[in-house]
C-alpha cells in the first residue's frame, strides 16, 4: 500500500525496514519523526504507514467512521491470549467494554486505593536501608499484586494472589516472544513450547479456581470479576465459561501491568537523578497530606507529582507503537488510505519530537507547567491513547502511580549505583534493563522541606 512518496530511510531488498528496526528499534521510531505525516515502513513484503504528527494520530485514534481494527499483530497475538478486551474487534469490543468499563468507575477507586496504600506499604516495608533492591522488579511486583486483588475482590486469598503473580509474568513474557516467533517453531515440541502452554494451563487453573471460591462468596459485586460473572451471552444466555475469564483476565493484566510497573520503575529513577525534583515532591507531599494516609481524591490535589509522573509518561513512555488496520477507506487529513492498510504510530517517538517538545531528551517535569497538554496540538500527548479503545485503566494508573511515589516516598529514598545509566530495553514495553538502586531511610522532614 503506498499512501504517501516518504520512504523511511534504511530500507533493504527483501527485508525492507526489519533490519533496522531489529537493530535500533528506539532510534528507529525516534528518528521518524519530523519526516513527513506519513512515512512508509515495510517490513519484508509487508509495507505499513507510520503517522508521526499528532493530528493524524488523533484523526486514527478518533476512528470516526468506525472503520479500525487493531490489526495484524493483534490477530497474531489472539490465538495465544484469548479475545479479551485489548485484543476484541468490532462488535466483539463493544460488547466486552459494556462489561469491563464499569469495573474501572470512580466509585471503586475509593477502595482501590486502600488496596494499592496496603500493597505498597506491605512491600516498601520489608525494603532494608542501605540494601540494594531491583527496583524495576519490585514495581511488578506492587503492579501485579494491586491489580490482582482489585480484578479479583476482597474475597480473594493470599495464597491465590501468590499464585497470579508466580505464572502471569511468564506467561505475558511467552506470549510476547511468541509473537515474533515464526509459527512452524510454535507448533515443535520445544522446551519453551512445553513450558509456554503448561504455564498457561496453570494460570488457567489457578483463575477458574479463583472464579469458584468467588462465585461461592457474597462479595460486593464491584470487582471487574463480579462483573465478568455476572454477564450472559445475548445470543444463548449462558454464564461465561472458564475460558472467557481467563481471556478477559490476561488482557486486561495484559494491558495494565507493564505498563505502570515500568512508569514507576522510571519514575524513580528520575527522581534519584533529580535531587530538587525529589526535595520538591517530598514538600508538596509533607504539605498536602502531612501524615494522614492517602486517598483516591489526592490524585488531584499534588499538581507537582502529577507534572513528575507525566514527565515520566512523556519521555520513558512505555509503548513504542500502537496499530490499528482500516477495514474500509479512510480519510485522514484529506489523504485517502485503503482498506487493509497497517498503521501504527510510535508514542515513544512522538512523545520525544523536538518540534512539540523543546530539548525532548531533558527530564524537566516543569515544562508541563509553562506549557500544559491544552497548549499542545491535538494528539500529541496521549500516553493512554484516546477515541473508542482509550485506556480503561487511566484513573486507576494514575491513583496507583500516586499512591505508590506517596508510600515509598514518605520511607525512603532510592539512589542509584555511581555513574549508572539505565538502559532501555524495548519489548512488551520499554523498560530498563535493570534498575538497581539502595533504600535509605527518609529524613524526617525539615522546615525548609515543609514550606
Ligand atoms: C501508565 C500506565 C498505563 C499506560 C501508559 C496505558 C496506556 C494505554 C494505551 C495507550 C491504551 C490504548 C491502546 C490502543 O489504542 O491500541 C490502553 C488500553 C487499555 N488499557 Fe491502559 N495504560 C496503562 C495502565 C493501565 C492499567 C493499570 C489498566 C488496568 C488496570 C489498563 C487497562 C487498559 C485496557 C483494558 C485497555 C484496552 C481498552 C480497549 O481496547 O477498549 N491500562 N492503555
Amino acid at each position: 500500500v503506498r499512501v504517501s512518496g516518504v520512504i523511511a530511510p534504511g530500507r533493504l531488498p527483501w527485508v525492507g525496514h526489519a533490519a533496522a528496526v531489529a537493530r535500533h528499534p528506539l532510534r528507529f521510531f525516534e528518528q521518524l519523526q519530523g519526516r513527513g505525516g506519513m512515512v512508509g515502513v515495510s517490513f519484508g513484503p509487508l509495507s505499513t504507514v507510520f503517522l508521526t504528527e499528532p493530528e493524524l494520530v488523533h484523526q486514527m485514534l478518533m476512528d470516526r467512521g468506525g472503520v479500525l481494527d487493531k490489526g495484524r499483530f493483534y490477530d497474531k497475538v489472539r490465538p495465544l491470549a484469548g479475545n479479551g478486551i485489548v485484543l476484541a474487534n468490532g462488535e466483539d469490543h463493544r460488547r466486552q467494554l459494556a462489561v469491563v468499563k464499569p469495573a474501572f468507575h470512580h466509585r471503586h477507586l475509593a477502595a482501590h486505593t486502600t488496596v494499592m496504600r496496603d500493597v505498597a506499604a506491605t512491600a516498601t516495608g520489608a525494603w532494608q536501608p542501605g540494601r540494594p533492591i531491583a527496583v524495576d522488579k519490585q514495581m511488578h511486583a506492587i503492579t501485579l499484586r494491586i491489580l490482582a486483588r482489585t480484578m479479583f475482590g476482597a474475597g480473594v486469598d493470599d495464597h491465590a494472589v501468590a499464585e497470579l503473580i508466580r505464572l502471569l509474568p511468564g506467561v505475558l513474557r511467552g506470549i510476547m516472544t511468541r509473537t515474533v516467533t515464526p509459527d512452524a517453531l510454535l507448533r515443535l515440541p520445544l522446551p519453551a513450547n512445553r513450558r509456554f502452554d503448561r504455564a498457561f494451563a496453570d494460570l488457567r487453573a489457578a483463575i477458574s479456581r479463583i472464579m469458584r471460591a468467588h462465585r461461592g462468596s457474597a462479595t460486593d459485586g464491584g470487582d471487574l470479576l463480579s462483573m465478568i460473572l455476572a454477564t450472559r451471552d445475548p445470543r444463548t444466555g449462558r454464564p461465561p465459561t472458564e475460558r472467557d475469564v481467563c481471556d478477559q483476565i490476561v488482557a486486561v493484566t495484559m494491558a495494565g501491568s507493564e505498563t505502570a510497573a515500568t512508569s514507576m520503575a522510571w519514575t524513580f529513577y528520575e527522581i534519584a537523578r533529580h535531587p530538587q525534583v525529589e526535595a520538591r515532591l517530598v514538600a508538596e507531599i509533607g504539605a498536602v497530606l502531612g501524615d494522614r494516609p492517602v486517598e483516591a481524591a489526592d490524585a488531584g490535589r499534588l499538581p507537582y507529582t502529577r507534572q513528575v509522573l507525566q514527565e515520566s509518561l512523556r519521555l520513558h513512555q512505555p509503548i513504542l507503537v500502537i496499530s490499528r488496520r482500516t477495514t474500509g477507506e479512510l480519510d485522514l487529513s484529506g489523504v485517502r488510505v485503503p482498506a487493509g492498510t497497517e498503521l501504527f504510530y510510535s508514542p515513544y517517538g512522538l512523545f520525544r519530537d523536538a518540534g512539540l517538545y523543546p530539548r525532548p531528551h531533558d527530564f524537566d517535569p516543569g515544562r508541563w507547567q509553562t506549557r500544559p497538554v491544552s497548549a499542545l496540538p491535538r494528539g500529541a500527548f496521549l500516553p493512554f491513547g484516546g477515541g473508542p479503545r482509550h485506556c480503561l485503566g487511566e484513573h486507576f494508573a494514575w491513583l496507583m502511580m500516586t499512591v505508590v511515589v506517596v508510600e515509598v516516598l514518605r520511607r525512603w529514598r532510592l539512589r542509584l549505583p555511581r555513574g549508572f545509566q539505565a538502559r532501555a530495553m524495548p519489548w512488551a514495553t520499554i523498560n530498563p534493563r535493570s534498575l538497581p538502586m539502595t533504600a535509605y531511610a527518609a529524613p524526617a522532614p525539615t522546615l525548609e522541606d515543609a514550606r
